[in-house]
């Protein structure tokens, strides 16, 4: 039983965390796409500091809801899986299911980590303390402004992670991919699904909307996932 699932916002809709393209996606009106750029750091890094410390604050208390936990619980009975998440939050990595959380070669955060904080010109990176003042943080190393550690609109994702996602797509095809709680916006998400799924394997998508990938599942589940995660892996298993 190999696995591949892929996630998107909608995953932590029902812990409280909004959306991007969501009408609750907005922040101060600022349209989130508008935020999440290398320009907007460059013209307003406290802006967009502003936001990012406060989507943190969210995160922070905010907790994994059935969706994470049933993904988790996917993972402990299958032979191989594999989760691709486009969310920077770390309810997927804090969620747990009988005890066991995922390990983290199981997980790859392909937008990056909300929590990391890296430089904008050398490679210094550090996970934030819980509680974060309010300047604007430099490199201790080379006095550059520090940035988020996740992936702008526009900017390129990070090789080591498709490699990691590669290297699980070149063995066999996977009979069961689940893709819950994205508009697959990007190419790269739809080809993900499309690449791992088996011939006369499982695409299974799991939004309330229909979205681009709609027309290559061969299962929908128009529901939230917090509801349909928790049953189609629990079906999933007893087969
Ligand atoms: N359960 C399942 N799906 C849901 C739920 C829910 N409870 N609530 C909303 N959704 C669906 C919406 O219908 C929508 O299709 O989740 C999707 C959320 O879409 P987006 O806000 O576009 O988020 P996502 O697909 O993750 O965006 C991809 O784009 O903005 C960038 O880098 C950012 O990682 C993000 C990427």
């Amino acid at each position: 039983m190999r696995v591949l699932v892929i996630t998107g916002a909608g995953v932590s809709a029902e812990s409280g965390i909004p959306t991007f393209r969501g009408k609750d996606g907005y922040w101060r009106n600022l349209n989130p796409a508008k935020l999440a750029t290398p320009e907007a750091f460059a013209k307003n890094p406290r802006l967009v500091w502003e936001w990012y410390r406060e989507r943190r604050q969210r995160i922070r208390s905010a907790q994994p809801n059935p969706a994470h936990q049933a993904i988790v619980k996917l993972a402990a009975h299958t032979d191989e899986f594999l989760l691709v998440t486009q969310n920077v939050d770390d309810l997927h990595l804090r969620a747990e299911s009988e005890g066991q959380r995922l390990s983290p070669d199981k997980i790859v955060q392909i937008h990056g980590d909300i929590f990391e904080t890296r430089c904008s010109r050398c490679a210094c990176s550090r996970r934030e303390p819980e509680e974060e003042d309010s300047n604007l943080p430099r490199c201790t190393e080379c006095g550059e402004l520090m940035r988020p550690g996740v992936v702008w609109f526009g900017e390129q994702l990070d090789l080591r992670k498709i490699e990691q996602v590669d290297n699980y797509l070149t063995r066999p095809s996977c009979p069961v991919v689940i893709v819950a709680g994205t508009t697959a916006a990007f190419g790269y998400i739809i080809d993900l699904a499309l690449r791992a799924q088996d011939p006369d394997g499982q695409l299974i998508e799991v939004n309330p909307d229909p979205t681009p990938l709609s027309g290559f599942a061969t299962h929908l589940i128009r529901e939230p996932a917090g509801i349909a995660l928790p049953r189609l892996v629990d079906e999933l298993l007893a087969r």
